[in-house]
């Protein structure tokens, strides 16, 4: 087992942040994984994946695990549907693109989002009318403490929007080992809804989209307006968009007759944070290396040295920015290293 020490993060997260670990050890089975976690001589461990959704601000005094587990499998399979399993390790957008390449339909709406598999349930990460969650059959996950084997179904994992019971009473105390994902082999169940989605097929004169089409529709619209972590350090939304009353949102909109909003239930709204953080006046803006990105304002951005710290710093000038002038408080959808 090849432990490395003083190892710098930078090219393990998004943000590209350049901090440094205690100790490194990539991971590539589960054998090991079990024997790594009994390892007394670095009591504390930390967990780190694609480093899509994690902004670092400082070194990490612990043994980092670089979940490196690799392999694709059919578990079940009819006519209709195939259940897959992934493990961890596996890049999502590769997965997504295999699965365009076998034939599968569920993951296109999904296309080009960061990070890697055994990642998505935490947030159970969505885009364009689709969730993780709609996929989702159950995932392995290893416990800390026991190095045993454990399985979520759905129900188990009590998937909200990017929340789970992974950023909750399972916080910090398993890792995801493998996630199982049911797809269609036919009658694909098409979500086209989304208005961006609508707009880009329309203009590529497409009216009756195959997956492949949706997939390459959410690529256009993504790369249009979010930064590519390869070129310009980010985490994506850095910010969940927040869920206001009613009474709330009719306040706004007699004050913002243009402001968007996402109806929820009777009494529900989703308000987009880029939004409010726009009217704010800080979309584009740069302090230093830490800014907001030029085209969509829910994204924080390190253009070059940023350190973790002083993005964590305009992330809170943000949000208390958001706070006075709307008073609603915006919550980080990125987890943040303190
Ligand atoms: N908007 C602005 N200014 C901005 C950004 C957005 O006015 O700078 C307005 C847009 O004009 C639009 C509305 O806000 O009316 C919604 O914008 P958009 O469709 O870009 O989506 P979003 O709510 O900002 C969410 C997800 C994204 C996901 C998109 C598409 C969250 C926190 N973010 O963004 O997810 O790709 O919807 O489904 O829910 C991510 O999680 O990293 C991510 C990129």
């Amino acid at each position: 087992m090849n432990i490395q020490e003083n190892i710098s993060l930078k090219n393990h997260n998004t943000f590209g942040i350049d901090v440094k670990a205690k100790a490194f050890v990539e991971i590539t089975g589960l054998a090991q994984l079990q024997k790594v976690l009994e390892l007394k001589a670095f009591p504390k461990k930390f967990i780190l994946s694609g480093g899509s959704n994690m902004l670092l601000t400082k070194d990490i005094d612990a043994l980092v695990l670089y979940i490196n587990l690799k392999g694709i499998s059919v578990l079940e399979e009819n006519d209709d549907e195939v259940v897959l399993k992934v493990m961890a390790g596996e890049n999502w957008h590769d997965l997504v693109l295999w699965s365009l390449e076998q034939g599968y339909g569920g993951l296109e709406n999904l296309s080009l989002i960061p990070g890697n598999v055994g990642t998505a349930p935490i947030q159970n990460i969505g885009a364009y009318g689709v969730e993780l969650k709609d996929v989702f059959v159950s995932c392995t996950a290893m416990e800390i403490k026991t190095g045993e084997l454990v399985a979520f179904d759905k129900e188990a994992c009590k998937f909200g929007y990017r929340d789970s019971i992974f950023k909750n009473e399972a916080k910090d105390d398993h890792i995801i080992t493998s996630v199982s994902l049911k797809l269609t082999k036919q009658n694909h169940r098409l979500n086209t809804g989304y208005g961006a989605i609508e707009d880009e097929l329309k203009k590529n004169g497409i009216v009756y989209p195959t997956i492949q089409d949706i997939s390459n529709a959410v690529i256009a619209i993504r790369q249009s307006k979010l930064p590519d972590p390869k070129e310009i350090g980010n985490s994506g939304s850095f910010f969940k968009n927040p869920i206001v009353s009613k009474k709330t949102y009719q306040k706004l909109k007699k004050e913002n007759p243009y402001l968007p909003s996402y109806q929820m239930d009777d009494d529900q709204y989703k308000i987009p944070a880029g939004w409010l953080i726009e009217q704010c006046g800080f979309k584009g803006k740069r302090y230093g290396d830490a800014g907001v990105h030029e085209k969509q304002a829910l994204v924080l951005v390190n253009h070059g040295s940023a350190t973790g710290e002083e993005l964590l710093k305009l992330a809170e000038l943000i949000q208390t920015t958001v706070a006075q002038r709307f008073d609603i408080q915006i919550s980080a959808e990125v987890n943040i290293i303190k």
